[in-house]
């Protein structure tokens, strides 16, 4: 596929057909994601490919429980209608075919793990300072997984929204020491083709300086 249209073309998709993935393009996808450039070449990224259904139901559940762990919160007022949402938003991954937990580690130079603190930073400090290249480097490597598996005729859904179930979808999932969970990627033949989302344009996101 055309780079272009490939770029162009990706949609997020929410809702996937029965077919499988075979774990070959499984592999195809994440070895690609794996060209992504990452700070120091560090290649924070570890991917965990849930299969298994009865798995990503309780993934699904244990976001749906937080929620309403949430939602008993004093602060919530008007929000609740928001925070509800995230029961639906924030588990798509549970009807896709595979749902790929994205795992990283912290970005650990020598001169972020040695130097500045014994300057006196603090983590938070650091990676304030830094703009926080583990994050940007696991973004790189997420969009290329679902630029590829769109090439390969698979749909993805990039998502966020369970991470307010984070510590708990950890205990879920092999995860080793060091390593968080960062995000979750729904995967699966797309059972639908949605419109466009609008975007600015592009004298709106640039600013040239002459
Ligand atoms: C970091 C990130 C987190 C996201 N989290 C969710 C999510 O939890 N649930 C969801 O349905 N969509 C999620 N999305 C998808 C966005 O809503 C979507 O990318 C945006 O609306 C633009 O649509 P498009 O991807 O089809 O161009 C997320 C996207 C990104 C990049």
């Amino acid at each position: 596929m055309e780079l272009w249209e490939a770029i162009g073309g990706r949609r997020s998709i929410r809702h996937f057909t029965e077919d499988p993935v075979p774990e070959g393009d499984l592999q195809r996808i994440i070895e690609t994601a794996g060209l992504a450039p990452s700070g120091g070449n560090q290649q924070m990224w570890r991917f965990v490919a849930v299969y298994n259904r009865e798995l990503r139901e309780k993934m699904r559940q244990t976001v749906i429980n937080k929620v309403d762990e949430m939602l008993e919160w004093p602060e919530v007022g008007e929000l609740a209608p928001r925070l509800k949402s995230i029961k639906g938003y924030g588990t798509y991954f549970a009807d896709a075919p595979v749902a790929i937990a994205v795992l990283t580690e912290p970005y650990r130079s020598p001169l972020d793990r040695v130097l500045l603190p014994a300057h006196g930073l603090s983590y938070e400090q650091i990676h304030k300072l830094r703009g926080d290249p583990a994050t940007q480097s696991l973004g790189a490597a997420i969009m290329t997984l679902c630029l590829a598996a769109y090439g390969l005729g698979y749909g993805t859904l990039w998502m966020s929204g369970p991470m307010y179930a984070k510590e708990e979808l950890e205990k879920l999932l092999p995860i080793d020491e060091g390593w968080r969970l960062a995000a979750i990627v729904a995967l699966g033949v797309p059972a639908e083709n949605p419109a466009p989302r609008p975007r600015l344009g592009v004298s709106e996101i640039l600013r040239i300086i002459h």
